[in-house]
C-alpha cells in the first residue's frame, strides 16, 4: 500500500474508533441502567456465536451475533446491548491470528457506532410494553434497528476495504454485503423470538432460541472452509502440472493477475473478478491430459501434437464445470482459445458468441505467452508483445478487451 493510502487508512481507523467510544459513552450516559444478567447471559452466548463467525471473501465476515445483540436490546434496553456489543468486539481467533491491533480498533469503533445508533433510534420509537410485543409498530421498530446497524457497520467496513484496497466503495458493499439484505431479516425474527420467549418463559429458553443461530453460523462456516479447501487443492495440481514444465511455471499465476487488472478496468464487480480470477487459475488444467514429451517439445508441433494440444480447452471446461461455484462460468475455460474473427477453438465461434470472461483470458493468456521463453523461441519484449496485441485487435482479441490489455501494459512500464 502507498503512503497516502496508509496515512488515510490511519486516520479514518482511528476517526471511527473515538466516533465509537463517543457514542458508546453517550449512550451509557443517558441511559445509565445496565442489566447484569443481561450482559453475562448476552455475552456468554454473543461471544460464542461471534467467535464461529465465517470469513467473507475481501476481509469481510459474517456472524450472527446481531441477532443476539438485537435480542439484547429489545429486552433490557441501549446500555446493555452496548455492553453486549463491546464483548463482542473480542474475538479469540483474530488474537491468535495476532490480527493487527488497528483491526481490533476499528471492529470496536464500527460496532460501537452502528449498535449506539441503532438503539438510540430504537428506544427512541419503540414502546417496552409486553402486550404489544407483536403489534406492527413495534416489529418495524426492530426491523429498523436491525437495519440501520447492518447498513452503517457495513458501509464502515466497505469504506476501510475500499481505501486499503482500492477498490470502488459500492463494488465492495455489493460484493461482500447486498447478500446479507435478507439474512437480517431473518436475524430480525430470531431476535424477536429470542426476547418473546425470554420475557414469557425466562433465561432458559435461550438455550433453544440461540441455539440454532450459533448452529446456522458454524455451517456457514464449514461451507466457506470447505470451498477454500477445494480451491487451494486444485490450485496445487496447476502449480504442481506447471513445475513439470519449466517453460510455464508461474504461468496461470500470471494469467490470472493480468485477468484482474483486466476486469478492474472494466469495472466488473468483486463477485465476478473473484469468479475470473479463480478461473483464470485453471483455465490450462486440461493441459494435465496432454503428453509431456509434446508440451516440452522443442522446435515446432506436428499437427498431430497440435491435435493433442487443442483437446486441453475442453478437457479443462469438463474438469471446471464439476465444481458448484464456478460452473456459471466455466465455458470462459472452454473458449480461452477462440478468436472473435472464429478462427479459434475448439468451436470456432466468433464474436459477441464468445464470453467477457474467455475474452479476457484468451488476450491474458496470450500476451503471458508472448513475453515468456519457449522451447521453439525466445520471449518477445513488452513493446512487441503490445504491438501483436495491436495489431489483432478486432482479429484474435475482442478490440476492446485488447485495449484494456495494451493499458494494463503500459502502466506495468511505469
Ligand atoms: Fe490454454
Amino acid at each position: 500500500m502507498d503512503k497516502d493510502r496508509t496515512l488515510t487508512l490511519n486516520i479514518y481507523v482511528y476517526f471511527v474508533f473515538v466516533i465509537g467510544l463517543a457514542v458508546a459513552g453517550y449512550v451509557l450516559y443517558i441511559y445509565r441502567d445496565v442489566s447484569v444478567i443481561g450482559v453475562v447471559l448476552f455475552g456468554v452466548l454473543i461471544f460464542a456465536a461471534d467467535n464461529l463467525s465465517a470469513p467473507l471473501p475481501k476481509t469481510g465476515s459474517v456472524s450472527v451475533n446481531f441477532g443476539i445483540s438485537l435480542a439484547s436490546l429489545i429486552l433490557f434496553g441501549p446500555p446493555t446491548a452496548i455492553v453486549v456489543t463491546f464483548i463482542s468486539i473480542f474475538n479469540m481467533r483474530e488474537f491468535i491470528r495476532r490480527v493487527p491491533y488497528y483491526k481490533h480498533l476499528f471492529n470496536a469503533g464500527q460496532y460501537l457506532i452502528s449498535m449506539g445508533v441503532a438503539s438510540v433510534v430504537f428506544e427512541n420509537i419503540y414502546t417496552r410494553d409486553a402486550s404489544g410485543f407483536f403489534n406492527a409498530a413495534n416489529i418495524g421498530c426492530i426491523l429498523a434497528a436491525a437495519y440501520i446497524f447492518f447498513f452503517l457497520n457495513t458501509i464502515l467496513t466497505a469504506a476501510a476495504i475500499s481505501i486499503s484496497e482500492k477498490i470502488n466503495l459500492l463494488n465492495v458493499w455489493v460484493f461482500n454485503y447486498a447478500w446479507l439484505i435478507p439474512f437480517q431479516l431473518f436475524l430480525a425474527a430470531m431476535a424477536v423470538a429470542i426476547s418473546f420467549l425470554y420475557n414469557l418463559y425466562g433465561p432458559f429458553t435461550l438455550l433453544f432460541t440461540s441455539l440454532p443461530l450459533i448452529i446456522a453460523q458454524y455451517t456457514y462456516l464449514l461451507r466457506v472452509k470447505e470451498r477454500r479447501a477445494l480451491l487451494n487443492s486444485i490450485l496445487q495440481i496447476v502449480k504442481i502440472m506447471e513445475a513439470k514444465d519449466p517453460y510455464t511455471a508461474g504461468h496461470s499465476v500470471r494469467v490470472a493477475e493480468y485477468s484482474e487488472k483486466i476486469a478492474r478496468k472494466l469495472k466488473l464487480n468483486e463477485y465476478d473478478t473473484e469468479l475470473l480470477v479463480n478461473l483464470a487459475n485453471l483455465h490450462d488444467i486440461g493441459k494435465i491430459q496432454v503428453d509431456l514429451s509434446i508440451l516440452n517439445k522443442p522446435g515446432h508441433f506436428t499437427k498431430k501434437d497440435w491435435d493433442e494440444v487443442k483437446k486441453h480447452p475442453e478437457v479443462g471446461y469438463e474438469i471446471v464445470k464439476e465444481i458448484t461455484f464456478l460452473k456459471s462460468e466455466a465455458d470462459a475455460i472452454l473458449h480461452h482459445h477462440e478468436r472473435v474473427d472464429g478462427k479459434g477453438y475448439p468451436k470456432g465461434i466468433k464474436g459477441d458468441k464468445i464470453s467477457v470472461f474467455a475474452k479476457i483470458l484468451a488476450v491474458a493468456d496470450a500476451y503471458d505467452a508472448m513475453t515468456t521463453d519457449r522451447p521453439y523461441r525466445r520471449a518477445l519484449t513488452k513493446k512487441e508483445a503490445m504491438e501483436e496485441i495491436e495489431r489483432n485487435l478486432g482479429m484474435q482479441f475482442d478490440a476492446k478487451i485488447g485495449e484494456l490489455m495494451i493499458e494494463v501494459i503500459r502502466e506495468d512500464y511505469s
